[in-house]
């Protein structure tokens, strides 16, 4: 009796063994986990289709998963009948699909709050599951390096190029962070873009970069049209309520109210492929695998 209970046991063990490996043979062992803060806006949806379009194309016949960061947009989505994954789950929905080589790619802006936390839920997962990739290369934000921020200038204007007349301003609206890292690149890229044009503004919703202090230099300098867009990926909530909103406070109405037109361009990053191909790089390039830290000297 014992042996055929060891016996039906190793019968099982090799049933598991062989339908991952068949998942394995099916994906060729490689695949892409795409992780976003989330949205819970339709409208915002552009942009993600266009960066997994991208990705298809990069990695011809590998599975993407996405993953969402944030726990109160899958909740609120959950409650629509949407079901998206936690990072946790998505790590754990390609070990399933026997991918063993995996590429992750966050959409983060800059290595802020939601990026660290990424990092540290991918180490949780490879601490409770040692071995299951072989390797896992992490992409890192939008934002890390000088290029990346010339690039992703470059794109951003060149996209408002046509719709832009002389002495038009442009705000741009990034997220920010209260606390921790995010808050100081965004303070870069608000000074690299003013460098640049010195009619672009870009100001966060949190951290230091605030938008007080960009109303006083558009009137100082006697600009008549604004066009304000999102410099976050998507255009969701942030980017329709507290950019362009009808609110009293929202920037669109806080610009009008000085007597400035505003024209609104509701386009997530993403949706821009010059931004794209930063990211795409960044997939490529990245040389951060954690499922293989350096081990010291
Ligand atoms: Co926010």
């Amino acid at each position: 009796m014992k042996r055929l209970a060891s016996l039906l046991c190793l019968l099982s063990l090799l049933l598991v063994a062989a339908v991952a490996q068949a998942a394995t043979d099916a994906t060729g062992g490689k695949g892409v986990l795409i992780v976003a803060f989330g949205t819970s806006m339709e409208s915002a949806l552009p942009s993600f289709k266009a960066i997994e379009a991208d990705y298809a194309k990069a990695y011809p016949g590998q599975p993407i998963v996405w993953a969402y960061t944030s726990d109160i947009i899958r909740k609120k989505l959950a409650g629509e009948g949407k079901t998206i994954l936690s990072v946790n789950q998505a790590l754990d929905e390609c070990a399933r699909k026997g991918i063993r080589d995996l590429r992750v790619q966050t959409l983060h802006v800059t290595g802020g709050e939601e990026y660290i936390m990424l990092q540290r839920m991918i180490v949780r997962n490879l601490t409770k599951n040692p071995g299951r990739f072989d390797h896992l290369w992490l992409g890192h934000p939008l934002l890390e390096s000088s290029r990346d921020l010339e690039e992703v200038m470059a794109a951003v204007l060149d996209g408002l190029k046509k719709d832009r007349k002389a002495g038009d301003a442009v705000v741009l609206m990034g997220h920010g962070n209260d606390r921790g890292p995010g808050d100081l690149p965004m303070a870069r890229v608000r000074a690299a873009f003013h460098e640049k044009d010195a009619l672009v503004f870009v100001a966060t919703v949190e951290g230091a970069n605030s938008f007080d202090s960009v109303l006083p230099q558009l009137k100082a300098k006697g600009v008549k049209r604004v066009h304000i867009a999102p410099f976050m990926v998507v255009a969701g909530d942030h980017a329709n309520n507290d950019l362009a909103g009808d609110e009293d406070d929202s920037w669109a109405s806080m610009i009008r109210k000085a007597g400035m037109e505003v024209v609104p361009h509701l386009h997530g990053l993403g949706e821009n492929a010059g931004v794209r191909k930063v990211y795409l790089r960044h997939t490529k390039d990245t040389r951060d695998d954690m499922a293989n830290p350096r081990k010291s000297d």
